[in-house]
């Protein structure tokens, strides 16, 4: 019999003709996050599902889609679903590692310009007509070559992020709770720092850390209070990592000079003291939004479907423990 795949929210076309040539494919066609309920509806008849980020997998849901085998994120990252409850149920879940690397560290350093330069906030003012004269303090921001860039995190992002920095001509420092290979460090010219030094010495963080109970709230009114004055926190992990409201106090009371966040704690919530801040640059969740690796992703997601549906270990398995005991 035709498998059954669910698609919770409209793809790329190329990723749902391929699904198509094999397997049997519905779309949610609305542009719009399903509740709990529809969610459920619409898997419980599913032999797989391709999800977005948004699409929140727990046990409720799994227990009420008993035929569901494969959870294939559109992501890399997969705190959206319960990687435990998924493995003890025996349902595959993949993610889209590699493919938006360098997409995201472009967009790392998008945001660490944007902010260490003031140019949203410069654009803001030339837009609403107030650019009458040029003047030698205006808009000042801070220089980036040179400068300590503290990375959090520096695992394959974290590393692209690091490659780029070498032509600012930057001393780049990191904190990474796994070993990384000298050989890598060597190649990236960069140097280890336990997180408190890194926090004190950097004038530039930026985090590349998955959300995990370790790291959610990492950046936190004592970790902020930590930073130099003049740094600029850039944020494209996930948005817990970042206490918002300790951000804002941050801000607002001078602790740090700026801040670059393209992910927010209560997605697609904003923490509403953040539109009041000039010094912050704000982003809708789009680092890896380039039309190539959008649609690289979605192939990609396609892939781990197809293969998990066929009883082929799936080219991007998060969750290997399930293997011996997957759904069938
Ligand atoms: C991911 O893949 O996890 C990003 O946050 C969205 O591209």
């Amino acid at each position: 019999m035709t498998a059954r795949v669910y698609v919770t929210r409209p793809i790329f076309d190329q990723g749902v003709e391929r699904l198509k040539r094999e397997v049997h494919v519905e779309v949610n066609s609305d542009e719009r996050v399903l509740s709990k309920s529809e969610l459920i509806s619409h898997l419980r008849e599913a032999d797989g599902a391709l999800t977005l980020l948004t699409d929140i997998i727990n046990r409720e849901v799994l227990d009420a889609c008993p035929r569901l085998k494969v959870v294939a994120n559109f992501a890399v990252g997969f705190n959206n679903v319960d990687i435990e409850a998924a493995t003890e149920r025996g349902v595959i879940v993949t993610n889209t590692p590699g493919v938006l690397t360098e997409t995201t560290a472009d967009f790392a350093w998008t945001l660490l310009m944007a902010a260490a330069r003031r140019v949203v906030e410069a654009d803001r003012f030339a837009r609403a007509g107030k650019f009458k004269m040029w003047g030698p303090k205006m808009f000042l921001g801070h220089d980036v070559y040179g400068k300590t860039l503290g990375l959090i995190g520096l695992g394959r992002i974290g590393q692209a992020v690091a490659r780029r920095a070498s032509g600012f001509n930057m001393k780049v420092i990191f904190h990474d709770a796994e070993p990384i290979p000298e050989q890598v460090l060597q190649d990236l010219g960069v140097t280890p720092a336990p997180l408190e030094e890194l926090l004190r010495i950097s004038d530039f963080i930026s985090v590349h850390v998955p959300l995990l109970a370790e790291t959610k709230h990492l950046l936190s009114d004592r970790t902020f209070a930590m930073m130099k004055p003049t740094c600029v926190v850039v944020n494209t992990s996930r948005g817990p990592v970042v206490d918002e409201k300790a951000l804002v106090r941050a801000l607002k009371n001078g602790k740090i000079a700026a801040a670059a966040l393209d992910v927010f704690e209560r997605e697609p919530e904003i923490e509403p003291e953040l539109f009041d801040i000039d010094n912050v640059v704000i982003a809708p969740h789009i680092a890896s939004a380039s039309h190539e690796t959008r649609l690289k992703m979605c192939m990609m997601a396609a892939e781990n479907l197809l293969a998990s549906l066929k009883g082929n270990r799936p080219p991007n398995l998060v969750n290997p423990e399930v293997w011996g005991k997957r759904r069938s």
